[in-house]
């Protein structure tokens, strides 16, 4: 797999290495022992949950794995060296590659490739250092969001003195800076119960609701996908969340409809979380507050007639969740919503896009969603006494 991928490389310091078969026998050897730098796109795809299928939804611009590795390696390398290298390269025979594999397999074992440790700490060394250059600050936390990846790392980094460096850059002047940091926390609590409880043990969520409302887009959109996962599944977390009136904020993000689309797509699935994925510590508790809020819900309902297609499925999806809730009632979501009505009129749109060929497949399943959503609202009604 690691083979496959760096096979598809055709970046000059890999010509130095000459051979995808070395590369992929240490590649082995590394990922043995965790290296984050073979995560491989299958493994990466193992690992994908709906949280995470929902960040790499709005994922733009980042980079993967290997070449974050490359920009290691070439940042850490002499450059005439390199390329004198790559020029040697390509003048070998089939021979003396092969006897150039074995000196560069031996000259990788001498050298000896750091561990993710190692790059964790060199990485955290420069966020303490106050005298490195902006540019250096976010390389350093660019190679973490890398690093943190891999769970064993995520684990590491709080014993390296890592999540205390990275809260620090929380209050960066910089909102380039700040956002790195956000998604950073994200990442390495993503689906990770012992960083969820150390980040909220640093008392960091509410930083991180604050910057949820910053009117820098991205540092918002990464703030809200660092809260969602430090409270995903965590009891204590959610109980944060709304002792610092998380929900007002999503009720806010959701009933704005000025906010970027990115935010108000983020803030109902988390709210479609929220109410799926109780955590279990919480079965004997009252349901979390906001669930019986009757303005939180309508903003929910609301979305619905949102001119966004993806919006408009999340909030089907988190009614969906929020109907099979004890706490909520079938009579809020009628009278006070106006259910009913927003489902005739998702209806009629939906008939609107079948003639659409380009869309009818989506509409079709958008129909199925709606009518399931129907189903379970008038099952709930139905359980009213009259
Ligand atoms: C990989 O590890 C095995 C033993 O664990 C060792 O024999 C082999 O030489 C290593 N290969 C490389 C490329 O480091
Ligand atoms: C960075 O600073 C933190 C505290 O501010 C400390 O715990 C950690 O050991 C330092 N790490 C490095 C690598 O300098
Ligand atoms: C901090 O960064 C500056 C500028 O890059 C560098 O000169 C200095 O050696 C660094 N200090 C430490 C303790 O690494
Ligand atoms: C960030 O700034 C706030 C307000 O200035 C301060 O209270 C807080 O301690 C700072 N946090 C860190 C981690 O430096
Ligand atoms: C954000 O708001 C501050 C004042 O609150 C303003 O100075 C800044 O220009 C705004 N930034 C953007 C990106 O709108
Ligand atoms: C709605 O969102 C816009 C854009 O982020 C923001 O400027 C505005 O203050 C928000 N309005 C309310 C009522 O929160």
């Amino acid at each position: 797999m690691a083979k496959a991928r760096i096979a598809s490389m055709s970046i000059s310091v890999l010509l130095l290495l000459a051979s995808s078969a070395v590369v992929a026998d240490i590649a082995k050897n590394k990922s043995s022992s965790g290296g984050v730098f073979w995560a491989t796109a299958k493994d990466e795809s193992e690992l994908v949950t709906k949280a995470d299928a929902e960040e790499h939804d709005e994922f733009e611009g980042g980079f993967s794995s290997l070449d974050g590795m490359l920009q290691w390696a070439i940042g850490h390398s002499d450059p005439t060296k390199l390329k004198e290298a790559a020029d040697d390269v390509q003048r070998l025979s089939a021979n003396e590659l092969s006897k150039r594999q074995v000196e560069i397999k031996e000259f990788m074992e001498k050298l000896k490739m750091p561990s993710d440790a190692e790059l964790m700490l060199i990485a955290i060394a420069d966020l303490n250092n106050s005298s490195i250059s902006l540019e250096d600050r976010l390389r350093a936390l660019n190679e973490l969001l890398i690093l943190v990846e891999p769970i064993d790392n995520a684990n590491d980094l709080n014993k390296l003195g890592g999540l205390v460096a990275i809260i620090r850059e929380l209050n960066n002047s910089e909102p380039e800076i700040r956002t790195a940091s956000a998604w950073i926390l994200g990442k390495a609590s993503q689906n990770n119960p012992l960083v969820q409880n150390q980040v909220l043990e640093l008392g960091v969520l509410s930083k991180l609701l604050n910057m949820v409302k910053s009117n820098f887009t991205e540092e918002a959109i990464k703030a809200l996908y660092a809260v969602s996962a430090v409270i995903r599944n965590n009891a204590h977390g959610q109980e944060l969340f709304f002792a610092e009136a998380g929900d007002l904020m999503l009720q806010d993000i959701m009933s704005n409809s000025s906010a970027d689309v990115r935010l108000r797509r983020k803030s109902v699935f988390l709210v479609a979380d929220l109410a799926e994925c109780q955590p279990e510590s919480s079965t004997n508790r009252a349901e979390l507050p906001f669930f019986s809020n009757r303005l939180f819900l309508k903003s929910v309902v609301d979305l619905m007639a949102s001119n966004d297609l993806d919006l408009q499925e999340k909030s089907l999806l988190a009614i969906r969740s929020l109907l099979q809730l004890a706490s909520t009632e079938a009579l809020v979501f009628k009278e006070f919503c106006g259910l009913d009505e927003a489902l005739e009129r998702m209806r009629e749109q939906l008939e609107g896009l079948t003639e659409e060929e380009f869309q009818r497949d989506y509409a079709r399943d958008m129909e199925i969603l709606r009518r399931e959503v129907k189903s379970i609202f008038h099952r709930k009604l139905e359980k009213v006494p009259t």
